[in-house]
């Protein structure tokens, strides 16, 4: 049985992964800020731990308070928020900031709180759910697409570091996934819009690939993989349904 630490387990793709790794019969520690969806994981008997990892001021001593010296097994960096799409030059100053406080530094933070012990312990798991606009350009989504080029720059020059180790780093790079992530900054015609003409990633699809990745022998590293709908070319349709915002 691992101890697994999902960060934004309380929605979309890290709840799928966090419930999956609960339901193969490991210890899963479930990090988001909603209390409602932070209730519902204790009650199926994970550990939900309540944290904003957009404030990252003073989150080191957060996260070691928290671990209390424990050191996950697997830590899955899936946190992360999009603000309105839209062109860069009309985009509000405090979604620049939040966007990289919530996308990448604090999944910085967390794998600095977590990796040397794995590495101490010369085993680990860390993934991070990177995103296809990290390896594409992405219109109107510019900050957003920054976030996740530098989330996989880092987990691909993290594995580097670890691999003498033995730890594990595994980049997921996820084109158009049904989840809430745009609930808050496009309509729902907007997100209908989005998915039209092709059938999502869902979520638990994603978790099912986390979990077989992470199950392959401890002597293989996935690196990276992409995962996306079989009729998603190109990311456009995300511009297109945010672009006049
Ligand atoms: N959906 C897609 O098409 C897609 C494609 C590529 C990559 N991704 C990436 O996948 C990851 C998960 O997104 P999702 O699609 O599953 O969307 P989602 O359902 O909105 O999930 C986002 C998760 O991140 C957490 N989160 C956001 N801000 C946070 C903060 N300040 N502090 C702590 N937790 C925070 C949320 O928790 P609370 O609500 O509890 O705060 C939630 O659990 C993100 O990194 C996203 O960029 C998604």
């Amino acid at each position: 049985m691992a101890e697994v630490l999902v960060t934004g387990a309380t929605s979309g793709i890290g709840q799928a992964i966090a419930l999956a790794f609960h339901g193969a019969g490991h210890r899963v520690t479930a990090m988001g800020r909603d209390p409602d969806a932070l209730a519902r994981l204790g009650a199926l008997g994970l550990t939900p731990v309540p944290m904003d990892l957009g404030d990252v001021a003073g989150l080191s001593d957060r996260l070691a308070t928290v671990l209390a010296g424990r050191v996950p097994d697997v830590l899955v960096n899936n946190a992360g928020m999009v603000a309105a799409p839209g062109n860069f030059c009309d985009m509000d100053e405090g979604d620049i900031h939040r966007q990289i406080a919530t996308n990448l530094t604090q999944a910085i933070l967390v794998s600095r709180a977590i990796a040397p012990g794995m590495r101490a312990r010369g085993a680990g798991h860390i993934f991070f759910t990177g995103s296809i606009a990290g390896h594409t350009p992405y219109p109107n989504m510019a900050v957003y697409a920054a976030t996740k080029a530098a989330l996989g720059g880092f987990a691909q020059s993290l594995r580097l570091d670890l691999s003498p180790y033995g730890v594990r780093v595994t980049e997921i790079v996820a084109g158009r996934v049904e989840s809430p992530l745009y609930k808050d900054v496009l309509t729902l015609d907007e997100r209908a819009a989005m998915y039209a003409g092709q059938t999502a990633v869902q979520p638990d699809d994603v978790a099912a690939m986390v979990l077989a990745v992470h199950a392959m022998p401890q002597h293989v590293n996935v690196s990276r993989f992409d995962i996306l709908p079989a009729r998603q070319p190109v990311m456009a349709q995300v511009a297109a349904a945010g672009g006049k915002k």
